[in-house]
């Protein structure tokens, strides 16, 4: 099918006639047409037939503060009208960006040093990667380089941070990983774990194999761990009980810089301000993004301590610069707008309202799912959770692929008015704003269990389950 099939220069026509989008099937696209987004109030977005839908992810868990925020368009605007750009190349900056940085290392989980601004989370997370290889060369290490993150982990799809990703639609027909990025094994008890094994054996069991990898690889050669505490887009899998600081002391043994990615995880997503907080990690290097502006203009963030900074530092005094920044780096508006964002930040005490509100969200998932016969797991901790399709709850054993059930719910919940985030093994995800209230929780959930019960017919109609 073609444009023609949508009404002749409808933003539907136009956009399967031009568009590309990120992460679809184009030629699916083609034939079903986009959802137009037009506008957002609070929690919920409208399309344009004024549809009004429930973002139980925030967009891309990333719109904290909702989709009307209007100290955030007041700040990007004066930033806009006084200083619309200037770079941070060579020495020039600017307010924003200092009043940022400085913010930043205030609020951050461990003592740091200093923030490197860029604009998305790839971004930061390909920085951070290049500040690895970048330091070990500089203070005479130059053979250790290779960095080793987790099957299912989301770092990103650029060429490095793409390596970093862990799952195959990321690598596939990409030629990805590049050399030197290694995938040790997912965190996740619920398929991971051995018959019997406890969360704090799991735990052990993974420490000893990334240890084992370490020793394989040779020490002397591996540099950096990048980690979410939470894996987001993997399906929210939360460690077993114990795994950090199990894989932090392998870490330190073999002077292995540990890279905690909070480009979902931060900003009172988990229950905590960080996601390093709730789940007891110790960066050297933190990135961010996402919330870090409410998603209003794209900025990310690297957090460096001060160890980094000093390796960073001596090489680029003996090269005579840091060759690597980006035109945006800090782009003022961008950084007024995270100015402000952590300051509303501040007056909601982000921390104890996830904790509270994230609360509420984990007892409905829990109520609502943990006994439902298509679901296998509930998982989850602040405010995010999910809920894992199974065709087999006592197997664990999922869905055939082929059955689509997970795009089957997300469609069946856009028609009740809620977006939700489908993710690896059948895996529902729910990030929502943290600006969401009580009831608005229970109205998300109320949309998901109809849609649920529709998908659920459907199975038994079609013979796909036995429950
Ligand atoms: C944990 C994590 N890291 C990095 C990224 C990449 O961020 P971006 O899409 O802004 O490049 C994402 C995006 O979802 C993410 O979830």
């Amino acid at each position: 099918m073609t444009a023609d099939t949508f009404r002749a220069n409808s933003a539907a026509a136009r956009d399967v006639a031009y568009a590309l989008h990120p992460y679809t099937d184009h030629v699916a696209h083609r034939e079903n047409g986009p959802v137009v987004i037009t506008h957002g109030k609070g929690v919920r977005v409208f399309d344009e037939t004024g549809k009004e839908y429930i973002d139980a992810v925030a967009g891309l868990w990333c719109a904290s503060l909702g989709f009307d925020n209007e100290r955030l368009v007041k700040a990007a605007e004066q930033q806009m009208r006084k200083l619309p750009f200037y770079h941070s190349f060579t020495g020039r900056s600017h307010e924003p960006m200092i009043d940022l940085s400085e913010m930043l290392i205030q609020r951050a989980p461990v003592p740091m040093s200093k923030v490197f601004l860029a604009n998305s989370g790839s971004e930061a997370n390909d920085s951070a990667l290049k500040m690895i290889w970048y330091y070990n060369n500089a203070i005479g290490r130059p053979e250790k380089k290779k960095v080793i993150s987790r099957l299912k982990a989301y770092h990103g799809i650029t060429i490095g941070s793409g390596s970093l990703t862990g799952l195959p639609v990321n690598h596939k027909l990409f030629d990805l990983p590049i050399q030197g990025i290694l995938h040790t094994l997912t965190p996740h008890h619920y398929h991971g774990a051995l018959p019997g094994e406890s969360e704090e054996e799991f735990s052990t069991r993974l420490a000893n194999e990334l240890e084992a990898l370490i020793l394989r690889e040779g020490p002397e050669t591996v540099a950096g761990f990048f980690a979410e505490p939470i894996m987001g887009a993997g399906g929210v899998i939360v460690p077993p009980t114990g795994y950090f600081p199990k894989i932090q002391a392998v870490l330190r043994k073999y002077d292995v810089l540990m890279v905690v990615d909070e480009v979902i995880c931060g900003f009172g997503r988990t229950g905590s301000y960080w996601g390093s907080q709730t789940l007891g990690i110790e960066p050297d290097i933190l990135t961010c993004a996402k919330a870090l502006s409410s998603a209003y203009l794209p900025i990310s963030a690297v957090m460096i301590n001060e160890k980094v900074y000093q390796g960073l530092a001596e090489g680029s005094h003996t090269i005579g610069t840091w060759g690597h920044g980006f035109t945006y780096s800090g782009h003022p508006a961008a950084a007024a707008v995270a100015l402000e964002t952590l300051k509303i930040y501040d007056e909601m005490d982000i921390g104890s309202l996830s904790a509270r509100l994230g609360a509420v969200m984990q007892r409905e998932l829990r109520a609502r799912y943990t006994d439902h016969p298509l679901v296998g797991e509930v998982r989850g901790t602040g405010l995010i959770g999910a809920f894992e399709l199974v065709q087999d709850k006592a197997a664990k054993k999922n869905f055939d692929p082929a059955l689509k059930v997970a795009p089957r719910l997300m469609k069946h919940a856009q028609e009740r008015g809620v977006f939700i985030r489908i993710a690896p093994n059948d895996s529902i995800a729910f990030s929502p704003p943290l600006i969401i209230s009580e009831g608005e929780i229970k109205e998300m959930f109320n949309r998901v269990d109809q849609a649920l019960e529709v998908l659920t017919q459907e199975l038994r109609r079609e013979g796909s389950v036995s429950v």
